[in-house]
C-alpha cells in the first residue's frame, strides 16, 4: 500500500474504534483525502433517539469542510461489517457533493482494505445542481 493510503486507511481504523454505536454495534470509521493531502476522519455517532444517529462519512465530510477544504481525491470506509459496508445512499450523494466520479473509495475492515469503488459506480447517474430546471420551479 502507499504511504497515503496507508494514512488514510490508519485514520479511518482509529475513528472507527471510536465509534459511538452503542445501539446497532457496528462500528463504522471513514476517512476522506483532501485535495491539499490532509486527511480528515469521522465515525458514526448515534443516539438513543435513533433517527438522530449519523455514518461516519457524514462526519468526516464534515471535518473536511469544516477545515476549508471542498475537494475529495481518496475515501476509505472501514466497519466490522462481513463483508464490509459500503456507503448507504445518503452518503453516495454527501460524498460525491465533494468527489469526482473517477474518486476511489476503498472499503475493508479492520485488517485491510478489500476491495475499491470509483465514485460512479458506488451513484451512476448522480444528481448534480446543473441537472435542475429553473424554468419549470
Ligand atoms: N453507518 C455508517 O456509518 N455509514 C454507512 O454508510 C452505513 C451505516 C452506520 C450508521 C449506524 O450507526 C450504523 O452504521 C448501523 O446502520
Amino acid at each position: 500500500m502507499s504511504t497515503s493510503r496507508q494514512a488514510l486507511f490508519n485514520a479511518a481504523r482509529t475513528a472507527m474504534e471510536n465509534a459511538h454505536a452503542p445501539y446497532s454495534f457496528f462500528r463504522v470509521g471513514a476517512a476522506v483525502r483532501g485535495a491539499s493531502g490532509r486527511v480528515y476522519a469521522g465515525t458514526n455517532v448515534e443516539n438513543a433517539s435513533y433517527p438522530e444517529g449519523w455514518c461516519a462519512e457524514t462526519s468526516a465530510i464534515a471535518a473536511m469542510v469544516t477545515a476549508g477544504e471542498k475537494r475529495i481525491e481518496e475515501v476509505c470506509v472501514l466497519s466490522t461489517g462481513e463483508p464490509p459496508a459500503t456507503p448507504c445512499g445518503g452518503c453516495r450523494q454527501r460524498l460525491a457533493e465533494f468527489a469526482g466520479p473517477d474518486t476511489p473509495v476503498h472499503i475493508g475492515g479492520p485488517k485491510g482494505i478489500v476491495k475499491t469503488w470509483r465514485m460512479d459506480e458506488l451513484l451512476p447517474a448522480a444528481f448534480a445542481l446543473q441537472d435542475q430546471d429553473e424554468e419549470e420551479l
